[in-house]
């Protein structure tokens, strides 16, 4: 797949290395300098280059959407039409000092994206990682008999179908969470992630060591 990067930061950064590592053609994108873009895409092992967010939903079929809720109106004005994309989002609705949600409760963040470009096709993955796991993750996906579990949610089914490819390239057994209105309980379950992989005892190899119930 081609696969845009809104957003080329921890999670961005990291997971667009990875995509073009597992042999996806990708496109880093929105950082505040393009030599950093141009360092993402020269260090991947595989194929990469630097774009502008408007490159990246022209020519990649699926978007993998990572910036603060702050930036998030921003780089979608900057990417343009996006109709008809997939736009994987791994963005939790925080406030500016990152210590809560601000979309909680009765909406969540990937609906109020969704509200935001109704004619895209949401999925809502990836944020229940803590970066930092990323790299080791997929670097054990073939050495180890069990992937730890990673959940997505959304509406639309060949999105999700995307989005699941794409989860099980970086590592992870992807577990579908359902309609997009499921992530809730996925946002505020990340930072439930984030407070065990930063404040909790065991770091980030903590934060994901789980593995599916019942099996
Ligand atoms: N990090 C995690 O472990 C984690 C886990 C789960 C969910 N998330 C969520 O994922 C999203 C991204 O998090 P992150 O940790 O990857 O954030 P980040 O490292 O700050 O990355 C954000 C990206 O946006 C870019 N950016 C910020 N302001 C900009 C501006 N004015 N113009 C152009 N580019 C700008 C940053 O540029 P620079 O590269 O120049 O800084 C960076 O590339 C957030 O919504 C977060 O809540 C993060």
């Amino acid at each position: 797949m081609r696969i845009g990067i809104l957003g080329s930061g921890l999670m961005g950064g990291k997971l667009g290395t990875i995509f073009a590592a597992a042999g996806h053609e990708v496109i880093f994108s929105y950082a505040r300098s393009n030599a950093k873009l141009k360092r993402l895409a020269r260090d991947a092992k595989g194929e990469a280059r630097p774009g502008t967010p408007r490159d990246a939903a022209e020519e990649a079929d699926a978007l993998l959407l990572a910036v603060h809720w702050s930036r998030i109106d921003d780089v979608l004005k900057q990417a343009g039409d996006l109709s008809g994309k997939v736009i994987v989002t791994c963005s939790l609705p925080m406030n500016a000092r990152n210590t809560k949600l601000i979309v909680a409760d009765t909406s969540s963040g990937a609906e109020a994206l969704a509200k935001k470009v109704p004619k895209a096709r949401i999925v809502s993955a990836f944020n229940t990682v803590p970066s930092e796991v990323l790299i080791g993750v997929y670097a054990a996906r073939r050495r180890k008999a069990t992937r730890p579990s990673l959940v997505y949610c959304g509406g639309d089914e060949s999105g999700k179908t995307v989005a699941a490819e794409l989860i099980h390239d970086v590592g992870f057994d992807p577990i579908d969470a359902g309609p997009l209105r499921s992530a809730r309980y996925t946002e505020p379950f990340a930072l439930l992630m984030a407070q065990l992989a930063y404040e909790g005892e065991g770091g980030p190899e903590l934060a994901y060591r789980f593995e599916r119930f019942g099996k």
